[in-house]
Protein backbone atom coordinates (compact mmCIF):
# COMPACT_ATOMS: atom_id res chain seq x y z
CA UNK A 1 0.00 0.00 0.00
CA UNK A 2 1.02 3.40 -1.19
CA UNK A 3 -0.71 6.24 0.00
CA UNK A 4 -3.61 5.72 2.94
CA UNK A 5 -5.90 8.88 3.53
CA UNK A 6 -7.80 8.57 7.12
CA UNK A 7 -10.67 10.25 8.11
CA UNK A 8 -9.48 13.69 7.04
CA UNK A 9 -11.48 16.04 8.51
CA UNK A 10 -10.79 19.81 7.57
CA UNK A 11 -12.86 23.05 8.05
CA UNK A 12 -12.46 26.61 6.88
CA UNK A 13 -13.35 29.49 9.03
CA UNK A 14 -14.62 32.52 6.77
CA UNK A 15 -15.57 35.62 8.63
CA UNK A 16 -16.59 33.62 12.01
CA UNK A 17 -18.48 30.99 10.26
CA UNK A 18 -17.70 27.30 9.65
CA UNK A 19 -17.46 25.74 6.60
CA UNK A 20 -17.05 22.04 6.73
CA UNK A 21 -15.00 20.93 3.44
CA UNK A 22 -14.25 17.38 3.95
CA UNK A 23 -15.45 15.33 6.73
CA UNK A 24 -14.30 11.60 7.18
CA UNK A 25 -12.37 11.13 4.14
CA UNK A 26 -10.73 7.57 3.50
CA UNK A 27 -9.02 6.68 0.49
CA UNK A 28 -6.48 3.76 -0.27
CA UNK A 29 -4.19 3.96 -3.37
CA UNK A 30 -1.96 1.27 -4.08
CA UNK A 31 1.10 1.60 -5.63
CA UNK A 32 1.67 2.68 -9.17
CA UNK A 33 -2.50 3.35 -9.42
CA UNK A 34 -3.24 6.28 -11.25
CA UNK A 35 -6.64 7.73 -9.35
CA UNK A 36 -9.03 10.68 -10.73
CA UNK A 37 -10.82 13.20 -8.84
CA UNK A 38 -13.93 14.34 -10.15
CA UNK A 39 -16.39 16.64 -8.64
CA UNK A 40 -18.35 20.34 -8.52
CA UNK A 41 -16.32 23.40 -8.16
CA UNK A 42 -16.00 23.73 -4.24
CA UNK A 43 -16.40 20.05 -3.14
CA UNK A 44 -12.62 20.12 -1.92
CA UNK A 45 -10.64 18.36 -4.64
CA UNK A 46 -7.91 20.98 -4.28
CA UNK A 47 -8.19 21.17 -0.65
CA UNK A 48 -7.68 17.19 -0.52
CA UNK A 49 -4.80 16.98 -2.77
CA UNK A 50 -2.82 19.90 -0.61
CA UNK A 51 -3.58 17.93 2.08
CA UNK A 52 -1.62 14.45 0.67
CA UNK A 53 1.09 17.11 -0.58
CA UNK A 54 1.86 18.60 2.96
CA UNK A 55 0.97 22.01 2.22
CA UNK A 56 -2.03 21.88 4.38
CA UNK A 57 -2.82 19.98 7.46
CA UNK A 58 -6.33 18.82 8.34
CA UNK A 59 -7.43 19.19 12.40
CA UNK A 60 -8.55 15.41 12.45
CA UNK A 61 -7.01 12.40 10.31
CA UNK A 62 -3.79 11.65 8.52
CA UNK A 63 -2.54 10.75 5.48
CA UNK A 64 0.24 7.81 5.15
CA UNK A 65 2.93 7.45 2.72
CA UNK A 66 4.51 4.00 2.87
CA UNK A 67 3.61 4.02 6.58
CA UNK A 68 4.95 7.53 6.96
CA UNK A 69 2.88 10.57 8.15
CA UNK A 70 2.98 12.92 5.79
CA UNK A 71 3.48 16.10 7.72
CA UNK A 72 5.17 18.30 4.96
CA UNK A 73 6.03 18.97 1.78
CA UNK A 74 8.52 16.67 0.29
CA UNK A 75 10.59 15.72 -2.89
CA UNK A 76 9.00 12.13 -2.85
CA UNK A 77 5.52 14.31 -3.83
CA UNK A 78 5.50 16.22 -6.83
CA UNK A 79 2.79 18.73 -7.13
CA UNK A 80 1.42 20.23 -10.49
CA UNK A 81 -0.90 23.54 -9.02
CA UNK A 82 -4.10 24.76 -10.08
CA UNK A 83 -2.52 28.03 -11.17
CA UNK A 84 0.42 26.90 -12.57
CA UNK A 85 2.76 27.96 -10.10
CA UNK A 86 5.88 29.49 -12.11
CA UNK A 87 8.88 31.40 -11.30
CA UNK A 88 7.71 34.52 -13.08
CA UNK A 89 11.93 35.53 -12.71
CA UNK A 90 12.77 32.37 -14.38
CA UNK A 91 12.57 31.83 -17.75
CA UNK A 92 11.12 27.76 -18.87
CA UNK A 93 14.67 26.46 -19.07
CA UNK A 94 15.04 27.76 -15.49
CA UNK A 95 11.88 27.22 -14.09
CA UNK A 96 12.03 23.00 -15.58
CA UNK A 97 15.25 22.63 -14.10
CA UNK A 98 14.75 23.91 -10.98
CA UNK A 99 14.24 21.15 -8.97
CA UNK A 100 17.00 19.17 -10.66
CA UNK A 101 19.48 21.83 -9.70
CA UNK A 102 18.09 21.73 -6.25
CA UNK A 103 19.11 18.04 -5.91
CA UNK A 104 22.29 18.87 -7.45
CA UNK A 105 21.83 17.04 -10.73
CA UNK A 106 24.94 17.06 -12.66
CA UNK A 107 24.87 19.47 -15.88
CA UNK A 108 24.82 17.19 -18.81
CA UNK A 109 21.77 15.02 -17.05
CA UNK A 110 20.11 18.22 -16.54
CA UNK A 111 20.39 19.35 -20.48
CA UNK A 112 19.60 15.78 -21.24
CA UNK A 113 16.41 15.70 -19.25
CA UNK A 114 15.67 19.21 -20.66
CA UNK A 115 15.57 17.93 -24.27
CA UNK A 116 13.70 15.28 -23.49
CA UNK A 117 10.98 16.86 -22.01
CA UNK A 118 10.83 20.17 -24.03
CA UNK A 119 9.85 17.61 -26.89
CA UNK A 120 7.04 16.18 -24.65
CA UNK A 121 5.55 19.52 -24.15
CA UNK A 122 6.14 20.84 -27.37
CA UNK A 123 8.14 23.65 -25.90
CA UNK A 124 11.15 23.47 -27.95
CA UNK A 125 12.98 26.43 -28.60
CA UNK A 126 10.58 28.20 -25.91
CA UNK A 127 13.45 28.03 -22.96
CA UNK A 128 14.63 31.49 -22.53
CA UNK A 129 10.69 32.47 -23.08
CA UNK A 130 9.02 34.11 -19.29
CA UNK A 131 5.64 33.11 -17.94
CA UNK A 132 4.01 36.18 -18.48
CA UNK A 133 5.08 35.81 -22.45
CA UNK A 134 3.54 32.31 -22.79
CA UNK A 135 0.16 30.91 -22.97
CA UNK A 136 -2.24 29.53 -19.94
CA UNK A 137 -1.91 26.61 -22.30
CA UNK A 138 1.91 26.75 -22.10
CA UNK A 139 2.48 27.61 -18.66
CA UNK A 140 0.35 24.31 -17.89
CA UNK A 141 3.31 22.52 -19.97
CA UNK A 142 5.82 23.80 -17.91
CA UNK A 143 4.48 22.76 -15.05
CA UNK A 144 4.02 19.18 -15.76
CA UNK A 145 7.00 18.53 -17.03
CA UNK A 146 8.65 20.69 -14.30
CA UNK A 147 6.96 17.75 -11.74
CA UNK A 148 8.16 15.32 -14.03
CA UNK A 149 11.93 16.56 -14.06
CA UNK A 150 12.66 14.89 -10.41
CA UNK A 151 11.14 11.45 -11.05
CA UNK A 152 8.72 11.56 -7.75
CA UNK A 153 7.26 8.41 -6.58
CA UNK A 154 4.07 10.30 -6.26
CA UNK A 155 2.61 12.71 -8.44
CA UNK A 156 -0.09 15.22 -7.52
CA UNK A 157 -2.19 17.01 -9.99
CA UNK A 158 -4.15 19.92 -9.93
CA UNK A 159 -6.18 19.93 -13.38
CA UNK A 160 -2.94 20.00 -15.38
CA UNK A 161 -4.37 20.36 -18.51
CA UNK A 162 -7.14 22.20 -17.83
CA UNK A 163 -5.96 25.29 -20.09
CA UNK A 164 -4.07 23.04 -22.89
CA UNK A 165 -6.12 22.87 -26.48
CA UNK A 166 -7.76 20.02 -27.58
CA UNK A 167 -5.08 18.24 -29.60
CA UNK A 168 -2.23 18.72 -27.85
CA UNK A 169 -4.12 17.54 -24.21
CA UNK A 170 -4.65 14.42 -26.00
CA UNK A 171 -1.46 14.35 -26.99
CA UNK A 172 -0.10 15.00 -23.32
CA UNK A 173 -2.61 12.51 -22.09
CA UNK A 174 -0.83 9.91 -23.93
CA UNK A 175 2.97 11.28 -22.85
CA UNK A 176 1.67 11.36 -19.11
CA UNK A 177 0.48 7.64 -19.53
CA UNK A 178 3.65 6.63 -20.64
CA UNK A 179 5.52 7.85 -18.61
CA UNK A 180 3.24 6.74 -15.70
CA UNK A 181 3.63 3.50 -16.87
CA UNK A 182 7.71 3.40 -17.25
CA UNK A 183 8.46 4.83 -13.97
CA UNK A 184 5.70 3.22 -11.77
CA UNK A 185 4.74 6.31 -10.39
CA UNK A 186 1.32 6.80 -8.21
CA UNK A 187 -0.75 9.27 -9.45
CA UNK A 188 -3.38 11.56 -8.48
CA UNK A 189 -5.27 13.74 -10.98
CA UNK A 190 -8.44 16.55 -10.50
CA UNK A 191 -9.65 16.99 -13.88
CA UNK A 192 -12.88 18.33 -14.70
CA UNK A 193 -13.00 16.21 -17.95
CA UNK A 194 -14.82 13.13 -17.82
CA UNK A 195 -13.26 11.92 -21.26
CA UNK A 196 -9.77 12.86 -19.44
CA UNK A 197 -10.04 10.62 -16.09
CA UNK A 198 -11.55 7.42 -18.08
CA UNK A 199 -8.68 7.43 -20.74
CA UNK A 200 -6.08 8.58 -18.29
CA UNK A 201 -7.24 6.20 -14.75
CA UNK A 202 -7.33 2.90 -13.31
CA UNK A 203 -9.62 4.47 -10.49
CA UNK A 204 -11.73 7.26 -10.76
CA UNK A 205 -13.24 8.77 -7.82
CA UNK A 206 -16.53 11.05 -7.49
CA UNK A 207 -16.48 13.52 -4.68
CA UNK A 208 -19.69 15.63 -3.83
CA UNK A 209 -20.46 19.07 -2.56
CA UNK A 210 -21.51 17.25 0.77
CA UNK A 211 -18.87 17.69 2.60
CA UNK A 212 -16.24 16.12 0.03
CA UNK A 213 -18.21 12.88 0.63
CA UNK A 214 -17.83 9.91 -2.05
CA UNK A 215 -20.16 9.38 -4.18
CA UNK A 216 -18.71 6.60 -6.31
CA UNK A 217 -15.11 4.81 -6.53
CA UNK A 218 -15.03 3.49 -10.04
CA UNK A 219 -12.49 0.94 -11.00
CA UNK A 220 -11.79 1.42 -14.97
CA UNK A 221 -11.00 -1.89 -16.24
CA UNK A 222 -10.36 -1.44 -19.76
CA UNK A 223 -6.96 -2.41 -21.90
CA UNK A 224 -4.25 0.77 -22.30
CA UNK A 225 -3.99 2.42 -24.72
CA UNK A 226 -7.58 3.12 -24.39
CA UNK A 227 -9.80 3.14 -27.45
CA UNK A 228 -11.65 6.35 -26.52
CA UNK A 229 -14.57 5.09 -29.10
CA UNK A 230 -14.80 1.55 -27.71
CA UNK A 231 -18.39 0.65 -26.30
CA UNK A 232 -17.10 -0.45 -22.79
CA UNK A 233 -15.15 3.30 -22.75
CA UNK A 234 -18.36 5.55 -23.45
CA UNK A 235 -20.52 3.39 -20.93
CA UNK A 236 -17.82 4.54 -18.36
CA UNK A 237 -18.45 7.79 -19.28
CA UNK A 238 -21.70 8.14 -19.37
CA UNK A 239 -21.72 5.97 -15.80
CA UNK A 240 -19.51 9.17 -14.57
CA UNK A 241 -21.34 12.10 -16.08
CA UNK A 242 -24.55 10.69 -14.10
CA UNK A 243 -22.93 10.58 -11.13
CA UNK A 244 -21.84 13.65 -11.40
CA UNK A 245 -25.22 15.11 -12.51
CA UNK A 246 -26.67 13.88 -9.36
CA UNK A 247 -23.68 15.46 -7.26
CA UNK A 248 -25.48 19.12 -8.25
CA UNK A 249 -28.78 17.91 -6.57
CA UNK A 250 -27.16 17.07 -3.32
N1 LIG B 1 -7.73 28.83 2.40
C1 LIG B 1 -9.06 28.79 2.42
N2 LIG B 1 -9.76 29.54 3.29
C2 LIG B 1 -11.10 29.47 3.36
N3 LIG B 1 -11.85 28.69 2.58
C3 LIG B 1 -11.22 27.92 1.70
C4 LIG B 1 -9.80 27.94 1.55
N4 LIG B 1 -9.44 27.05 0.56
C5 LIG B 1 -10.60 26.54 0.12
N5 LIG B 1 -11.66 27.04 0.78
C6 LIG B 1 -13.07 26.67 0.59
O1 LIG B 1 -13.15 25.25 0.60
C7 LIG B 1 -14.07 24.79 -0.37
C8 LIG B 1 -13.39 23.79 -1.28
O2 LIG B 1 -12.38 24.46 -2.05
P1 LIG B 1 -11.45 23.67 -3.07
O3 LIG B 1 -10.50 24.66 -3.62
O4 LIG B 1 -10.87 22.49 -2.38
O5 LIG B 1 -12.51 23.20 -4.16
P2 LIG B 1 -12.28 22.43 -5.54
O6 LIG B 1 -13.09 21.18 -5.46
O7 LIG B 1 -10.84 22.30 -5.83
O8 LIG B 1 -13.00 23.42 -6.60
P3 LIG B 1 -12.59 23.78 -8.13
O9 LIG B 1 -13.09 22.65 -8.96
O10 LIG B 1 -13.36 25.03 -8.38
O11 LIG B 1 -11.12 23.99 -8.19
C9 LIG B 1 -14.63 26.03 -1.05
O12 LIG B 1 -15.85 26.35 -0.44
C10 LIG B 1 -13.61 27.10 -0.75
O13 LIG B 1 -14.20 28.36 -0.69
MG1 LIG C 1 -9.59 23.12 -7.25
Amino acid sequence: MKLKIENINKTFLNDKTENKVLENINLEINNGEFVSLLGPSGCGKTTLLTIIGGFQKSEEGKVLLNDKIVTKPGIDRAFVFQNYALFPWKNVKENVMFPLKQQKVPKIEREKKLAELLEIADLKGKEKMYPHQLSGGMKQRVAVIRALACNPEVLLMDEPLGAVDFKMRQNLQEQLENIWTKNKITAIMVTHDVDEAVYMSDRVIVMSRDKGRILEDLKINLDRPRNRHCEEYLDYKDTLTKTLERCYDI
